[in-house]
């Protein structure tokens, strides 16, 4: 299967590795997203966040969770004491996938989850961003990237939470992501999530 290695660049510092990204025709996503949406922050930064892929927003500005997930992601971060600027933001798949649908307002992109070739064609992206930063800390969102990095029989259920030493770094944890809270319908539970989100982050931040 295709992967993007053979887009890595010789020097592997994150400004190198967010440039040659730019090109990376690893699967076929490039083709109708707007951008690469590389990772962001320090490279020197001791946490590392990692979500599942760039939404509509992140798409357009070419940012990782600018839209109504990094809203959320904004509020439970300031509540776990953790500063925006100090973390790296990435996501496990790099380019924006969607649907078009037709609305009475016009067309509508609506995020579809990535597969199993996408994610593994986008794969030696995320490892070159942790190798070359190697956090102190790395908080996967959700459960397409907690599986990317934990492995796939990860069930967010029931691991959430837990501090588990990764190769990426002693300390990974995986918590929910805040889309998943967002979609949450019931507001009880919706609150737990997000009780469960700042816990989980002060875990390993702060
Ligand atoms: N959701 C993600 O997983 N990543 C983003 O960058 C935005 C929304």
């Amino acid at each position: 299967a295709s992967t993007a290695t053979s887009f890595l660049p010789t020097d592997r510092s994150l400004h190198s590795l967010a440039n040659a990204a730019e090109c990376c025709r690893a699967c076929d996503l490039h083709q109708h997203a707007t951008q690469t949406v590389f990772g962001r922050g320090p490279i020197d930064a001791k946490v590392v966040l990692v979500g599942e892929q760039p939404g509509d927003q992140e798409d357009i500005a070419g940012e990782p969770f600018i839209g109504p997930a990094g809203r959320l992601l904004n509020i439970v971060l300031e509540e776990s004491g953790i500063a925006r600027s100090d973390i790296y933001l990435t996501n496990v798949v790099k380019h924006f996938k969607f649907t078009q649908q037709e609305t009475s307002r016009g067309k509508r992109r609506l995020h579809k989850k990535p597969d199993s070739r996408e994610i593994f064609a986008c794969r030696p992206w995320l490892e070159a961003e942790l190798q070359s930063i190697k956090p102190q800390a790395i908080v996967c969102l959700g459960a397409t990237s907690a599986q990317a990095l934990f492995g796939r029989d990860f069930r967010i259920t029931q691991q959430r939470g837990l501090v588990t030493a990764t190769e990426w770094s002693k300390r990974t944890i995986a918590t929910w992501h805040p889309a998943a809270v967002l979609r949450m319908p019931d507001e009880t539970r919706r609150q737990q999530m997000r009780n469960q989100m700042v816990n989980d982050l002060q875990l390993v931040g702060g």
